[in-house]
């Protein structure tokens, strides 16, 4: 591999050791930047050309103990003047290569999940604009690409044709004089109600938050080349409600079409709760109405009742995931009953695309792992897929959310059996004890009272107790109280575990616990549990 090492300037005379600078022909497609986490966050700033091209802070160490990339490839040929104000000495290592430092091992890291979306290198935490358009799905990101904690938050960028298989590209949004690129979401403008179309082809209009340490506003940009490259609306923001609202907390705008009012509506987090904003052109925003009880990253869908789309209830949701059902007149969102959880854990600001086709009709949804990667280059992690229906249960209509079917494309090897004790399904089990990456669905019965489950290398991943009606210690009520019976749909990748029960009524993510010296397998536990049915599958990598 071919290091070009750039050369480096001390700007400054007497502390020779801090403030540098150094200047080079872009040639390459990286540029490759050393970080260690005990090193100082300091300011780092690209100028392309004399004109800042991006600013952002690093921690730049000459001993890295990993390191994170620029992709500069539309500045082949231009000078690059890379200035930085804390310790010089880690501006010497930093060189421009074709690949990026770590390729040789890249999705091949001892922590790297192999059926998820993971970024190269840096942070993620939520998606953001999730869209499918022109045959690609858009998996948009908070993003830090310097450094595996939270920072300077861009928007990163995947793409997939199947939900499945993630190809990641240069970041979408950067930084700039409004503030960093918080959450936010992205339609297509069909209509050309913005004025940002080209000629016939529609813009992708991203919703976004941009924050300060003053304020957070909304703002929007647009693409006409499916989402490679973006320009900022000149007229942001397009709400700064701070004032209003007497709050730094308004945040996190989703928008989507509503098609009886011929409205956008965006539902945005404000301080409490979720308010309804509407608009002609995506510009120019009314406020309309607020539900209180729900903190960050709000949502807002239709949903057919039982598949019966003459029956539609609108769902609402929060960060957390907990929900709210009711009627929706694009204005005003009234609640129906109470406030329920369909997932807990490591789930976390889910979002649902935008752009679905009519005859696909799935609401389908992302939401970040909170799964922390430890020594990785790499932090955080999305989950998988999940298609949410409405059911009518015992209690009431209920939000239900499963593995999209796209995910049994990944199903390798698999083997079945019915009617086993615990101590023949380990034994069964016994074949997947070094397997990182397995899906196991399981229907299992208690006889005896009063809890069984199921262990991984001494971690519960799953442990039910009838008598004290939960799941993992989180309340579940069975649709069929009396039935002792529990099944669960588990996908195990190498840092997450994902677990949905009975058919998707309820849901948790958890983290692997990884440097657990115990390396017993999986262990069906409890007083005489019955395993009434056991499916296991080994699940292909996405990554190669
Ligand atoms: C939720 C959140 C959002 C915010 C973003 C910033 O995880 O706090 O409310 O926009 O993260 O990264």
């Amino acid at each position: 591999m071919k290091k070009v090492f750039l050369s480096m300037i001390a700007l400054c005379g007497i502390c020779a050791a801090y403030a540098g600078d150094s200047t080079l022909t872009v040639t390459k497609r990286y540029i490759n930047l050393p970080v260690a986490q005990e090193a100082e966050r300091n300011r780092m700033t690209f100028h392309i050309d004399g004109e800042v091209e991006r600013t952002f802070v690093i921690r730049l160490s000459d001993t890295p103990d990993y390191w994170v990339f620029c992709d500069m490839s539309a500045y082949r040929g231009a000078t690059l003047r890379i200035a930085f104000d804390g310790k010089a000495a880690g501006l010497a290592k930093i060189y421009q290569d074709d690949r990026i430092a770590g390729a040789d091992s890249l999705y091949r890291e001892a922590a790297r999940p192999q059926f998820h979306f993971t970024s190269r290198r840096g942070w993620n935490n939520d998606p953001n604009g999730l869209l499918f358009h022109d045959g690609e799905y858009h998996l948009f990101y908070q993003h830090n690409p310097y450094e595996r904690e939270w920072e300077n938050m861009h928007w990163g960028h995947a793409v997939s044709r199947d939900l499945v298989r993630w190809q990641e590209l240069p970041p979408a949004l950067y930084p700039d004089a409004i503030g960093t690129m918080f959450s936010g979401s992205a339609v297509v403008d069909d209509e050309n109600t913005a004025g940002f179309n080209r000629g016939d082809t529609p813009a992708i209009v991203a919703v976004y938050t941009a924050a300060s340490p003053e304020r957070q506003v909304q703002c929007i940009a647009y693409s006409t080349d499916r989402g490679r490259t973006w320009t900022k609306y000149a007229g942001n923001p397009v709400v700064d409600s701070k004032a209003a609202w007497n709050s730094q907390d308004t945040r996190d705008p989703k928008v989507f079409r509503h098609a009886p009012t011929r409205r956008w509506v965006m539902v945005l987090n404000e301080r409490d709760g979720h308010s309804i904003y509407t608009s002609a052109n995506l510009r120019e925003w009314r406020f309309e109405s607020h539900v209180t009880g729900f903190w960050e990253c709000p949502d807002l869908f239709e949903l057919p009742v039982d598949g019966d789309t003459a029956n539609t209830r609108w769902v609402m949701y929060g960060a957390s995931g907990a929900y709210m059902i009711g009627r929706f007149d694009g204005r005003q969102f009234i609640p129906e009953g109470g406030k329920y959880y369909y997932t807990t854990g490591a789930l976390y600001a889910a979002q649902t695309f935008a752009g679905i086709p009519a005859a696909d009709g799935r609401r389908i949804q992302i939401g970040w792992g909170r799964i922390a990667h430890g020594p990785m280059p790499f932090n955080g992690m999305m989950l998988l897929p999940t298609e949410l229906t409405l059911r009518t249960t015992k209690d009431g209509i209920r939000l239900f959310s499963n593995p999209v079917k796209e995910i049994d494309r990944l199903q390798g090897d698999s083997r079945t059996w019915t009617k086993l004790t615990a101590a023949q399904a380990n034994r069964a089990m016994e074949a997947y004890r070094q397997s990182d990456c397995l899906r196991i669905k399981a229907r299992i019965k208690l006889s005896h009272a009063t809890d069984a489950g199921l262990r991984l290398h001494g971690q519960s991943i799953l442990t039910y107790d009838m008598n004290f009606n939960t799941v993992n210690g989180v309340f579940y009520s069975p649709e069929e109280p009396t039935s002792m019976e529990l099944s669960v749909d588990i996908l195990i990748d190498k840092t997450s575990v994902e677990v949905f029960v009975d058919g998707g009524a309820y849901s948790y993510a958890l983290q692997r616990e990884l440097n657990s010296p115990n390396r017993e397998g999986f262990r069906f536990w409890g007083n005489n549990p019955e395993i009434v049915s056991l499916e296991v599958y080994e699940m292909r990598t996405i990554w190669n």
